[in-house]
């Protein structure tokens, strides 16, 4: 199957470009009050969760899963009620931490393409209007 990610920590080589990726994203959460009232209060043990889970899923080292097990991405996200804006928003911080850490220029699309599809199947709550 094609899955450009995999390479890109081959690429990149260590795990210093992810821990300032996802501090970036964190910026971006930090400053966005409907994102940021999603997170718990201590943002630290999510951060290096994400991290975790970026290098490995980028092909680098598999902390995350011997930390905390099988991804699970959807059920791990079903406590937190994410609709199409907050999954958009996610998404802009995203793209705008990609674009600040110059180790990822190389990825920009397919990291691109791969937040915006997996942002999207994280979606968990129904914005048909029922009446
Ligand atoms: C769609 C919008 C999204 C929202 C609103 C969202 C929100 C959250 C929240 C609130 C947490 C808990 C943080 C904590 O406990 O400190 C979390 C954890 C996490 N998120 Fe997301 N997220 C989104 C999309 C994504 C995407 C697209 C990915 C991966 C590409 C991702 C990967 C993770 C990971 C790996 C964790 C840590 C899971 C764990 O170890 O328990 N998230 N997310």
């Amino acid at each position: 199957m094609d899955d450009p990610i995999i390479e890109i920590y081959a690429g990149i080589g260590s795990d210093a470009p992810f821990y300032a990726l996802v501090e970036s994203f964190y910026e971006g959460v930090e400053d966005d009050p409907a994102l940021r009232s999603l997170y718990p209060d201590d943002l630290e043990p999510g951060k290096r969760h994400l991290a975790w889970f970026l290098i490995q899923r980028c092909g680098g080292p598999t902390h995350f899963s011997t930390e905390r097990g099988h991804p699970k991405l959807r059920m791990r996200h079903l406590p937190f009620q994410i609709g199409i804006a907050e999954s958009e928003a996610w998404v802009r911080h995203m793209l705008a931490a990609v674009d600040a850490v110059p180790e990822f220029g190389p990825y920009q699309s397919s990291l691109t393409r791969y937040f915006e599809e997996s942002a999207a199947f994280l979606i968990n709550k129904s914005e048909i209007p029922t009446v």
